[in-house]
């Protein structure tokens, strides 16, 4: 591989959508931020420089980060903030992935505006495993509710709200051709439905791993996830143009559908302009298309071919349960506020703990001996309570707050259950697992049974992915082999549960060989 070279200069910038002008946080300006291409095998070495007035950190979603875990981004998890006026260069390998991932902000809710494309194209001389593409096209999913009136594609909120017909993203395409569509799902808090009108889409890989190719109308891609589609145009020209549209699967009630985000597909034709002709719409399922979700995710599978296998632990050394919950805690009116029902506060946690995060970064701590008072070693396997997870909604006020990580020694393999209790909301979760992949091996709804669902586990070609959706009110089984060493963050990407605390971490202790230790920490790794 070779070594490309990358400058991130985070400023602000005014931009200008739905007719307001707004001051944002921006990487070169430019929102959404700039691309970064890399072949598998290639260094990347990404200068990053704060010139704005908050704490800054990027992460690369997705990157596994062998042995570099310097380098991965989040916050107080593997990096203190890069402070205004300071610069930290993150510098790592692409190791054995290709397809597309993406990078984003990972401090506060900065990753509503820092967010861009990572592309990571096969070795030169390998082929894809499908059709070459004529043309590739990255096509990325932002906003949402919290942050701002609009979903956007490609930054752009589209012809379906006001005021916005020309901040419209527009695809033009020739007859006959075959188009690879690099779909990131960028936005803040929604799994999102994608179709585009009268097309078809065939799913080739997702999170940067290629999967058994499927025809498909629609798509359904959580926060987090990417998922890579070949288009192909019709042989001649329609005479028509058709609307793409992304819009929210929610399944809870009071969920707002603030309509759907478009984009146009448009043959590039000489006469052609779009009042004249015809455009065409999608329909995508209802809100709450529960079985359209469950069957879309069945479909994906590993392409577990010689030249790309599925290394799917066989064996299992650890068993964890982990649930995953919104609930409710007292709520002290005089030093907080309080925006949960009846006086309380809204908590998240895994395994009724809801993560605070330290004040220096959990890395260092652990890399320089000094995790005394940063963090504590004894996460729990289990849940502190059990309870139906089910059934009527349980007392939940058993959340306690703390820095707890769980400590993984080197090539651990790893069975986990991620069981939702559905307390509150009807989201499903987008889990994300930093520095690994793994494989889905198993999911359901209702209560996780281990003496029957391990029977229909699939250890053959189940999806590898970074980003899994937690079903609402279901479950879903993991596996992965800890070995890459260092600390890895593990949360829902929804920021708002983030916030909530939505979140945990994992410390994988250093192997005994020399190629299975984490490297020491740059010299310009920031200091809190
Ligand atoms: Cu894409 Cu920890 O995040």
């Amino acid at each position: 591989g070779i070594t490309r070279h990358y400058e991130f200069n985070i400023k602000m910038q005014n931009v200008t959508r739905l007719c307001h002008t707004k001051s944002m946080v921006t990487v070169n300006g430019k929102f959404p931020g700039p691309r970064i291409v890399a072949r598998e095998g290639d260094r990347l070495v990404i200068k990053v420089t704060n010139h704005v007035a908050s704490n800054i950190s990027i992460h690369w979603h997705g990157i596994r980060q062998l042995r570099s875990g310097w380098a991965d981004g989040p916050a107080y998890i593997t990096q203190c903030p890069i402070q205004t006026g300071q610069s930290y260069v993150y510098d790592f390998t692409v190791v054995g992935q290709r397809g597309t991932l993406w990078w984003h902000g990972h401090i506060s809710w900065l990753r509503s505006t820092l967010y861009g494309p990572l592309i990571i194209l096969p070795k030169h001389n390998v082929p894809y495993p499908f059709e070459k593409p004529y043309k590739e096209v990255p096509v990325i999913f932002g906003g949402g509710p919290n942050v701002s009136d609009a979903y956007t594609i490609n930054g752009l909120p589209g012809p379906l709200y006001n005021c916005s017909a020309k901040d419209t993203f527009k695809l033009k395409v020739k007859p006959g051709k075959t188009y690879l569509l690099r779909i990131i799902n960028a936005a803040l808090n929604d799994e999102l439905f994608f179709s585009i009108a009268n097309h078809t889409l065939t799913v080739v890989a997702v999170d940067a791993i290629y999967v058994k190719p499927f025809e498909t109308d629609i798509i359904l891609i959580t926060p987090g996830q990417t998922t890579n589609v070949l288009l192909k145009t019709k042989p001649n020209f329609p005479g028509a143009a058709f609307l793409m549209t992304a819009r929210p699967y929610v399944t809870g009630q009071g969920t707002f559908d603030n309509s759907s985000v478009a984009g146009i597909l448009e043959y590039k034709f000489p006469s052609f302009h779009l009042k004249k002709h015809p455009l065409f719409k999608p329909t995508l399922p209802p809100l709450n298309d529960t079985s359209f979700a469950t069957n879309f995710t069945k479909k994906l599978r590993s392409l577990a071919s010689p030249q790309f296998p599925a290394n799917v632990p066989k064996k299992v050394d650890k068993q964890l349960f982990f649930t995953v919950s919104l609930g409710t805690n007292p709520c002290d009116h005089k030093n907080q506020t309080c925006q949960g029902p009846n006086g309380t506060k809204f908590s998240a946690s895994v395994n009724n703990i809801s993560f605070a995060l330290p004040t220096t970064a959990l890395l260092q701590a652990h890399f320089f001996g000094q995790s005394n008072g940063v963090y504590n070693p004894n996460f729990p396997i289990n849940p502190f309570h059990w309870f139906n997870y089910t059934g009527n909604p349980p007392n939940n006020t058993m959340v306690s707050n703390g820095t707890k990580v769980l400590v993984l020694p080197f090539n651990t393999s790893v069975e986990l259950i991620l069981q939702d209790t559905s307390i509150l909301g009807g989201e499903s979760h987008p889990l994300h697992l930093h520095g690994f992949n793994f494989f889905v091996v198993g999911q359901g709804f209702g209560n996780y049974d281990p003496q029957k669902d391990p029977k229909n586990f699939n250890l053959v070609d189940p999806i590898e992915r970074n980003t899994v959706g937690v079903p609402s009110g279901g479950w879903v089984a993991i596996r992965f082999l800890a070995d890459n060493p260092g600390v890895w963050f593990m949360h829902c990407h929804l920021e708002v549960h983030v916030s909530w605390g939505l979140k945990m971490a994992w410390l994988v202790l250093d192997g005994k060989l020399p190629n299975q230790k984490l490297l020491p920490p740059p010299e310009d790794l920031p200091k809190c």
